[in-house]
């Protein structure tokens, strides 16, 4: 069952959900088809990324991340179908209570606002029911379409972290962004 339903074009259900070892087999086929599309934004994927195997083994990383309450992954699905990926990782507990925020979407399914409501709602979920004070993000400089994801929804710009991520094989700066609890006042 759907995490967060909220009407998409047309009508199409937009939701997400906790991602889980049964997606493995939409999930091989979602890196597959946006391998390219991907790889100027991801780390270098070794072949077994693209297996049934290596995305089953990430399904169960996220079940297992979820139990210690470390991470949540979820599927960004489109009237059902997996068309995405958003994950807030590296949870920290404590006096910090903050995560990593990470998206990526299918590349047929951009340009229409769908990742802006999907990572929306993991925020939403990072805030009331996840317990935390704080998501961050790190986005290259030249990743525009991050960028305007994280503005429309009122992230913040922190500054610029040197060498920050390996990123399609070397260190690259990022741009620091987040939002806390008290100013995540989405629509
Ligand atoms: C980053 C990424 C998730 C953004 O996807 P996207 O489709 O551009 O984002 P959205 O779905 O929010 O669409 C926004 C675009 O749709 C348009 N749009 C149409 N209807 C919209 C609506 N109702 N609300 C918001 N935007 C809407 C916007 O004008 C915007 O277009 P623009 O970029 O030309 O200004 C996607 O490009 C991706 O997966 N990239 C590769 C992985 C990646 O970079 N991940 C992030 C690493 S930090």
């Amino acid at each position: 069952m759907a995490l967060l339903d909220r009407p998409g074009p047309r009508g199409a259900a937009l939701a997400i959900r906790p991602l889980a070892s049964a997606d493995a087999d939409e999930l091989v086929a979602f890196v597959r088809r946006n391998r390219d599309f991907l790889a100027p934004w991801e780390p270098r994927r070794g072949g077994r990324w693209f297996t049934l195997e290596g995305q089953r083994a990430r399904a169960d990383e996220a079940e297992a991340a979820r139990s210690a309450r470390a991470g949540y992954a979820f599927a960004i699905t489109l009237d059902g179908a997996l068309i995405g990926v958003v994950e807030l990782s590296g949870v920290m507990r404590g006096p910090f209570r903050s995560t990593h925020l990470g998206y990526a979407l299918d590349e047929g399914h951009g340009g229409r606002g769908l990742a802006t409501r999907a990572v929306a709602m993991a925020v939403d979920f990072a805030f009331a029911e996840a317990g935390l004070h704080r998501v961050e993000a790190a986005v290259m400089p030249t990743n525009a379409r991050s960028l305007g994801l994280l503005a429309r929804l009122g992230f913040r710009r922190e500054g610029l972290a040197e060498r920050y991520l390996e990123i399609d094989g070397a260190w690259r700066d990022h741009v620091i962004l987040a939002v806390t609890v008290e100013e995540w006042a989405r629509p």
